[in-house]
């Protein structure tokens, strides 16, 4: 059994006593209610309805086109089958950036709607009011620095990100920003190891790394990555605990063969 099974629910209060006590966070994205029903069973800390979602079930090319409507789909579809892990949802590219109320409005309609316990918000210092605002109403934030993909078109590129000091310094005080306005935790992605290290040293809130080396207090993983269901995506920092592609259409080959030579279904499978 996982160490942080012995939390009956997990909260933010509860990620704050993990840091404090030196227990990893385990965090992995979900989108609906088949695969969150798994990933809670099985013991996950926090699942994320990430704007991934637009890649991994759209078949978008970035994050950028999923809706607000479509990330309450699919976190009241999680959120149907969780029970014990803390449940962060993405606030979708072009709903919080604008103004600070249209952010809370946005975040308002997700908690509402979803049921979710908490929103992330990709950003530092340019979002701060926003954040600020969405606090203030009583909604737990997680914040997200490093490589934020809704800003793809400014980045130009998916490479690692704060490898020159102004971005690494940059990073680090929007780090300090976020834990100063209130955030109780902030992902970290595609920095490098020791950056992260040195951020999550320097903060009391935990810090959830995805390329971001070993030294930060928990870890992200897009679940279909990990799985093996996405082939194509295959990044240094990302371990494929399954080849779940290779599973999956053995047994669609295995039916589709059966089907047409007459043994599915047989006499038992009738009525
Ligand atoms: O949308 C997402 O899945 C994320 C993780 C990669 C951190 O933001």
């Amino acid at each position: 059994m996982q160490d942080s099974r012995k939390y009956a629910k997990i909260t933010t209060h509860v990620l704050q006593e993990m840091k404090l006590k030196s227990e990893k966070i385990a965090m992995l994205t979900a989108y609906d209610f088949s695969f969150a029903t798994i990933l809670d069973e099985a013991g996950i800390d926090v699942i994320l309805v990430g704007d991934s979602a637009s890649n991994v079930m759209a078949g978008h090319s970035t994050t950028l086109p999923i809706t607000l409507d479509q990330m309450i789909y699919h976190a009241s579809s999680v959120m149907r089958a969780v029970k014990r892990a803390l449940v962060v949802v993405d606030l979708p590219f072009g709903t919080y950036q604008g103004n600070s109320k249209e952010a809370l409005s946005s975040a308002i309609k997700i908690m509402k709607e979803s049921g979710a316990n908490a929103v992330k918000m990709e950003g530092g210092k340019e979002i701060l009011e926003s954040i600020d605002r969405i606090l203030s109403a009583g909604i737990p934030v997680m914040g997200h620095l490093g490589l934020t993909p809704q800003s793809i078109n400014k980045f130009g590129t998916y490479v690692v990100r704060a490898t020159d000091e102004m971005e690494a310094e940059k990073l680090k005080r929007d780090a300090a920003l976020l834990e100063n306005a209130g955030c109780f935790a902030i992902v970290l992605e595609k920095i490098p190891a020791m950056l992260a290290k040195e951020v999550t040293e320097s903060i009391k809130i935990p810090t959830i790394g995805i390329g971001a080396g070993p030294s930060v207090d928990g870890q992200v993983l897009v679940l279909h990555d990990m799985l093996g269901i996405n082939l194509k995506f295959s990044p240094r920092f990302l371990r494929r605990y399954h080849n779940l592609n290779e599973e999956v259409t053995g047994a669609v080959q295995s039916y589709i063969h059966d089907v047409k030579t007459l043994d599915f279904p047989n006499e038992r499978e009738q009525y």
